[in-house]
């Protein structure tokens, strides 16, 4: 199919940027890109400003739910608004990509497209393998014609991603990477070593340690792909701290676990050019509020637990960029 320039709006004229130089240089300085999702205004704030006083690029990622949760329209506006408050900030701006997470079908990444984002994810990963090459490179083509950048994915993580949900994970096989590159023409690959969505990523008794990831898996795809940017889905470490303090404050999330941040560490310092976090913004909002309605029963006035939530949400974001990513003082 050759796609002309239909689109609405160009990212463009937003302020958004694609992904391609952000990757081209977390490749060549070995860090990677955050790439957090937000539902709603809190978060959209707290990314940013985590990201403006860090000085770290950032990937604002709606996904399908998101879309549905809080009206695909208003958060793209939303989006757009965040652009402007960019602006207006004293630290200055910083690159901002505006990507759908988990995209599953065409028509809804031309409606992203045609609606100002600046990036797009395709998930094939759950059809066939040719299916997936097939809608992968119709996405690209009508994507590129626009300027607009496209994440593929390869392997399947265990969890929820968005309503397709998956028991089993199935781990990228390296074998296919460099055939679906070529074929499907994307500038980026998500692949599946080990990580899991949610908050419940591996099942760890008493005094066991969080199995590795397959770091042998990204190593073989890198070698296969080299210089390619790769995605790591599924990368909150479910930090316990904010565990601590949901089981504390009445909650019950006794079993929680996520990837290390050591892991995180080494993974971007290799070929991952970004890394996906959603679930550490949500542990903390979680903790934050349970903790104001604890200690304030009569609290009822919204600014007084999501403030509370949204400045703790912004601590997080600026630590992960400085000691887990590597991206802050990169702009
Ligand atoms: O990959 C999953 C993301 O955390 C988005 O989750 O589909 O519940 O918005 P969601
Ligand atoms: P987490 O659930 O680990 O935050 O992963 C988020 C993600 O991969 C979004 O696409
Ligand atoms: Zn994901």
């Amino acid at each position: 199919m050759t796609a002309t320039a239909t689109a609405t709006v160009s990212y463009k004229e937003l302020g958004f940027v694609n992904t391609r130089e952000m990757f081209r240089n977390a490749m060549k300085d070995g860090y990677a890109v955050p790439a957090y999702n937000f539902n709603n205004m809190e978060q959209l704030q707290a990314i940013l400003t985590a990201c403006v006083r860090s000085r770290s690029p950032v990937i604002l990622q709606i996904s399908k739910g998101a879309r549905d949760y809080a009206n695909a329209t208003l958060l793209r506006w939303m989006g757009r608004g965040a652009m402007e408050m960019l602006k207006e900030m004293k630290e200055g701006p910083v690159p901002v990509a505006l990507h759908l997470d988990h995209g599953d079908t065409f028509e809804l990444c031309k409606s992203c497209i045609d609606s100002g984002f600046s990036s797009v994810m395709i998930d094939g990963s759950s059809k066939s393998y040719e299916d997936n090459v097939k809608l992968t490179k119709q996405v690209v083509e009508y994507a590129h014609a626009h300027d607009v950048t496209v994440e593929g994915e390869l392997g399947v993580l265990a969890g929820i991603e968005d309503e397709v949900q998956s028991e089993h994970s199935h781990y990228t096989d390296p074998a296919q990477v460099e055939d679906f590159v070529k074929r499907t023409g994307v500038d980026s690959l998500a692949i599946s070593i080990g990580t899991s969505h949610g908050a419940f990523k591996f099942k760890v008794g008493p005094g066991e340690e969080v199995p590795p990831l397959r770091f042998d898996i990204l190593e073989e795809c890198e070698r296969r792909i080299p210089g390619f940017p790769i995605v790591l889905h599924g990368a909150s470490s479910v930090l316990t701290s904010y565990i601590d303090m949901i089981n504390k404050y009445g909650g019950k999330m006794e079993n929680a676990v996520g990837v290390p941040a050591e892991q995180l560490r080494k993974a971007a310092k290799s070929a991952v050019c970004k890394i996906n976090i959603d679930s550490d913004g949500r542990l903390v909002m979680t903790a934050v509020i349970r903790k104001v309605f604890a200690e304030k029963p009569g609290e009822f006035d919204p600014r007084k637990y999501l403030g509370p939530a949204r400045d703790e949400l912004i601590k997080m974001y600026a630590d992960k960029n400085q000691t887990v990513l590597g991206s802050a003082g990169r702009v």
